[in-house]
């Protein structure tokens, strides 16, 4: 126990990150006041459509938290727990925004759990900013047009109006 209490305390933030938001930005920075290290995990799901490669998603954080210590970036495609097991972390790192997001936290939690039970996932709530706020929402809004200058990083938002053949502003 008293070993325990002088180990660094590290966290794993996974998630699509299909790109990074500010919402995602935020709960890291808030991590950062609780946890030494933060490893932010970018999930590769093949099954999943992404518009993004995995390298230029690890790439849009690296280049967001570039000279900021206790930050780690790295993609894994499989298992969350998997990884946990191998980089010797126990802690899962999820942002909450509103009610509806508790449910699928929930049952992921839970899940992991009972897949491990050396794992203990720590929710944060994000800022009241980022509450309407997540990728795919802001993915949409993108590819029609819309300005989502101020909800993603500045490197995202200039690929986004790239990716999506719009002016560069
Ligand atoms: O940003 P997202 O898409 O909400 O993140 C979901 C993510 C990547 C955290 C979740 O799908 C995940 O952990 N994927 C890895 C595979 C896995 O372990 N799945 C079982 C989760 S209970």
């Amino acid at each position: 126990m008293t070993e325990q209490r002088f180990e660094k305390k590290v966290a794993i933030y996974p998630g699509s990150f299909d790109p990074i938001t500010n919402g995602h930005v935020d709960i890291i920075k808030r991590g950062c006041r609780i946890f030494d290290e933060i490893i932010v995990l970018v999930a590769f799901n093949p099954n999943k459509k992404s518009l993004f490669s995995v390298e230029e998603r690890c790439r849009f954080i690296r280049e967001v938290f570039d000279g900021v210590s206790g930050i780690k970036v790295d993609s894994h495609s499989g298992l969350l727990i998997d990884y946990l097991a191998t980089s010797g972390a126990s802690t899962i790192l999820r942002g909450m925004r509103a009610l509806s997001d508790f449910e699928y936290e929930f049952q992921m939690a839970l899940m992991n759990r009972r897949q491990t039970k050396n794992v203990e996932t720590v929710f944060l709530m994000s800022g009241f900013r980022w509450f309407f706020t997540s990728s795919n929402i802001i993915k949409e809004v993108a590819s029609f047009g819309g300005s989502v200058k101020g909800l993603v990083p500045e490197n995202v938002h200039q690929r986004l109006l790239e990716k999506f053949n719009r002016k560069k502003v």
